[in-house]
């Protein structure tokens, strides 16, 4: 929300534009982009205006799932050219034929609630999906992480039931990855059959707090995203954490076989435009 409180403590909408900044100057810039939902806050149309415009920006495809945070509604209307997000049975599911690996996107909004759920309807379209192609590389992105974390306020507002999920998956051995948002933190598991992560944020992390109460605590820890780099073949899909700047500044200690001695001293909160 554009001067709310999350925009004004943790600047996210200025993240978000140095996030922007850092994909399209990346020297292998990436061919796509996938946002995995909580794209705002409340879910208002000033606040999908601004990360129209911000997303705008961006030099290369990007394609949107909605998150708790999110209105489907709304989210159409800010991006009209994205008819993706019509998706299927009110749903924001869709596939994307256009790259390899195969991109198959899930909603797992329940409106008005911080939990996510995969009913039977949303789950046999996944499931026909991708008995269409058995054997092509498929990635799977849905906003709430369809395993538990240990983050235990996470988990208790993650996703309801994860067996349906789990079944489907478990059947389709070409399923390269499951990706998720929500938690704002990097964690990765195996996962029926493949592998299943959760991406960090591009402005707040959540505290890394493993303890069994139910407490959350926002932290600004490095903004980042996962970089997934498809290799092909017997060597598939590698992922890895980049750094997309705003709050420490990266220095190279050690180059051409030897130590940096006068590097610069780290610089955290370098300014944000
Ligand atoms: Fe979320």
């Amino acid at each position: 929300m554009p001067e709310g409180m999350a925009d004004r403590t943790y600047q996210t909408a200025r993240h978000l534009r140095v996030a922007v900044a850092h994909l399209n100057g990346l020297p292998q810039r990436p061919e796509f982009v996938l946002c995995t939902g909580d794209l705002v806050d409340r879910g208002g149309d000033e606040e999908y205006a601004l990360l129209a415009d911000i997303l705008g920006q961006l030099t290369m495809p990007f394609y949107l799932i909605p998150g708790n945070h999110d209105d489907r509604a709304a989210m159409r209307r800010a991006f009209p050219g994205h008819a993706y997000l019509a998706g299927h049975d009110g749903f924001m599911q869709y596939t994307i034929e256009a790259w390899e690996p195969r991109l198959i996107a899930l909603d797992t909004l329940i409106p008005g609630e911080p939990g996510g759920r995969l009913c039977p309807q949303r789950l046999d379209w996944l499931h026909e999906r991708l008995g269409e192609q058995p054997d092509r590389p498929t990635i799977i992105f849905m906003h709430h992480p369809p395993f538990r974390t240990g983050l235990t306020k996470m988990d208790n507002a993650g996703l309801e039931d994860n067996a349906g999920l789990v079944g489907i998956v478990r059947r389709h051995a070409q399923v390269e990855a499951v990706l998720a948002g929500h938690v704002h933190r990097f964690i990765t598991r195996r996962f029926a059959g493949t592998v299943a992560m959760t991406a960090p944020g591009p402005a707040h992390q959540v505290d890394l707090n493993l303890g069994a109460e139910e407490k959350l605590s926002l932290i600004m820890e490095p903004p980042a995203g996962l970089l997934h780099l498809w290799l092909g073949g017997d060597d598939g899909l590698v992922s890895h954490v980049s750094y997309t700047g705003g709050c420490y500044q990266g220095v190279t200690v050690f180059a051409d076989g030897q130590w940096i001695r006068d590097a610069p001293p780290l610089a955290p909160s370098i300014p944000l435009p």
